[in-house]
């Protein structure tokens, strides 16, 4: 027999037999009547549906910003759900919302739900020293049409006035538990601190186990994809809730078996902030920034990025140049594929209906090896590329090139490993020269259409761009820009 979903909005404990497909957003409207949660675009592109999530890790309650315009309720068993109104205190406002009244942050106010929502996550779980930009990143999936952000972010540096350094919340923001001291100093309804134990007491689901044998409908990851193409059919449909697998989340470095072990629904910001992938990637952080929203990077999940198969997937081509393998489950038997041979044509690959992705295999590189990431998009946040690409290099002691790994997305039907290139690199000096004959090598291997996002012509141009800078940024002191442009 079904179980029921069983979590806590706000300070209220919600036992529901509702579908498990069901949207949060939805529910949280018309079922609970809690419309401050407002519906814009509900396709994860406004924010004005922001909600918070806390999971319990540990001893802890860790709190994310979503949007839950695309989150299956089903996923929320054991959960902490919070909407706007589970931020308000009994007799005065929360200091965000205090900061944005002082500020004038809110005009016709559809947005400022979410824009708290968002920025009382900083407050209470950022791990780093409060700034404007640390709030900006928080708010980078908010959308607002009235205010010119000018006024927002005057709150926000009011923000960061009384919870930085020797502001009169400075003692909070430095506290082991911040939560607890938002509580104890009356910022925050007193009821969080109580939801470590009232999370530990909800007993796990009986299908929150090593079973991939269900037969479903629709695998929902993230559902970031999903409810975008799909989201009226899903609470209709038979759904499995994969995000009930925490066997599936995590990175593992593995130095006997050469790999990293990434469980197939690591999200984007729990991949890009994880200290062994920050440590092969430096400037993760920047790339993070580029991709989607804060609310959007910590629901959409690897695989959901590799199987939605689209050419300009920005963490599929990443992986692709970190020559990663990904590993599939049906409930009988696991099998594995190289991610260089998995895309077959135009949003199709060798996967079978009934095979989950369970894990990726990404070799541990070479201690010299180098490794970056290009985007351009229309918009710096909140945008899907127009082409983007990954690489992985490693060149000797002689400056010849031992690895050359390139991808470029944008410019064929699936994310393209550029494989001839690859071979004419490989065993060449890293030089301008060699790298403008490689370009040439690129340029035979793509073949752009024209679409919304740009002519075939302008896309070419761009991916010769970006694979340009991808040598010059990773090896400047060998690969001049002047130098590769004066050829
Ligand atoms: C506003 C917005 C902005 C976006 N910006 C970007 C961006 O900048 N860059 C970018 O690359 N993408 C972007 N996306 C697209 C999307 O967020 C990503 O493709 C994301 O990785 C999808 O992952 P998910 O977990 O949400 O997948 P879902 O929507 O849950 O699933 C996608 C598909 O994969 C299948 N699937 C997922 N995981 C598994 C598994 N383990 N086993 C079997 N099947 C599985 C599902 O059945 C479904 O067919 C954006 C989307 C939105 C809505
Ligand atoms: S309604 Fe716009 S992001 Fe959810
Ligand atoms: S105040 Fe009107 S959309 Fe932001």
């Amino acid at each position: 027999m079904a179980q029921s979903i069983t979590f806590w909005l706000n300070n209220q404990k919600i036992e529901t037999d509702e579908h498990a497909g069901r949207l949060v957003l939805d529910y949280l409207r018309k079922k609970r009547f809690l419309t401050g949660t407002k519906e814009g675009c509900k396709e994860g592109d406004c924010g004005a549906c922001t909600i918070l999530i806390g999971e319990l890790r540990g001893e802890q309650v860790v709190y994310q910003p979503t949007t839950s315009c695309l989150v299956p309720l089903g996923e929320m068993h054991g959960r902490h759900v919070v909407s706007i109104e589970g931020l308000n205190l009994k007799e005065k406002l929360n200091p965000v919302q205090q900061a944005m009244v002082d500020r004038c942050g809110s005009q016709c106010g559809f947005c400022t739900p979410g824009f708290i929502v968002s920025m009382c996550w900083y407050v209470m779980s950022a791990d780093e020293e409060p700034s404007l930009q640390g709030f900006q990143r928080a708010f980078s999936g908010n959308l607002c049409r009235c205010t010119g952000y000018t006024s927002i972010n005057r709150a926000s540096l009011d923000l960061v006035e009384d919870f930085g350094e020797g502001g009169r919340f400075e003692e909070i923001w430095g506290a082991g538990d911040r939560v607890g001291a938002l509580c104890q100093a009356g910022l925050l309804p007193d009821y969080f601190s109580k939801m470590t134990e009232r999370l530990a007491a909800i007993e796990p689901l009986d299908e929150e186990r090593h079973d991939y044998t269900d037969v479903a409908d629709y695998f929902v990851a993230g559902g970031t994809d999903l409810y975008v193409q799909v989201g009226e059919e899903l609470p209709r449909s038979q759904i499995k809730v994969l995000n009930r697998h925490p066997e599936m989340k995590g990175v593992i470095r593995d130095d006997q078996a050469g790999h990293f072990q990434v469980g197939a629904l690591t999200t984007f910001e729990e991949f890009g902030q994880h200290p062994d992938i920050q440590a092969i990637m430096p400037r993760m952080d920047h790339y993070l920034h580029l991709i989607a929203s804060l609310q959007l990077r910590v629901r959409a999940t690897l695989s959901g990025n590799i199987l939605n198969a689209s050419p300009i997937g920005d963490m599929s081509n990443l992986l692709l140049a970190l020559d990663t393998t990904l590993v599939f489950h049906d409930g009988r038997r696991e099998r594995q594929v190289a991610m260089k041979n998995f895309f077959t044509g135009y949003k199709t690959y060798d996967k079978e209906p009934d095979e989950i992705m369970t894990r990726l295999l990404i070799p541990i590189p070479h201690k010299d090896t180098r490794i970056h990431f290009e985007k351009v998009s229309k918009r710096t946040c909140l945008d899907i590329a127009t082409v983007n690409s990954g690489a992985k290099l490693h060149i000797d002691d002689a400056g010849i090139i031992k690895e050359a790994s390139l991808t470029v997305g944008g410019v064929a039907a699936v994310p393209l490993w550029l494989e001839k290139t690859q071979s004419f690199l490989e065993g060449r000096p890293m030089d301008a020269d060699t790298v403008r004959q490689g370009l040439g090598v690129a340029h035979s291997e793509m073949s752009p259409i024209s679409d919304v996002r740009g002519s075939a012509e302008y896309k070419r141009l761009l991916a010769h761009q970006l694979l340009s800078a991808q040598f010059t940024e990773l090896y400047p002191e060998r690969v001049s820009f002047d130098a590769l442009m004066a050829g």
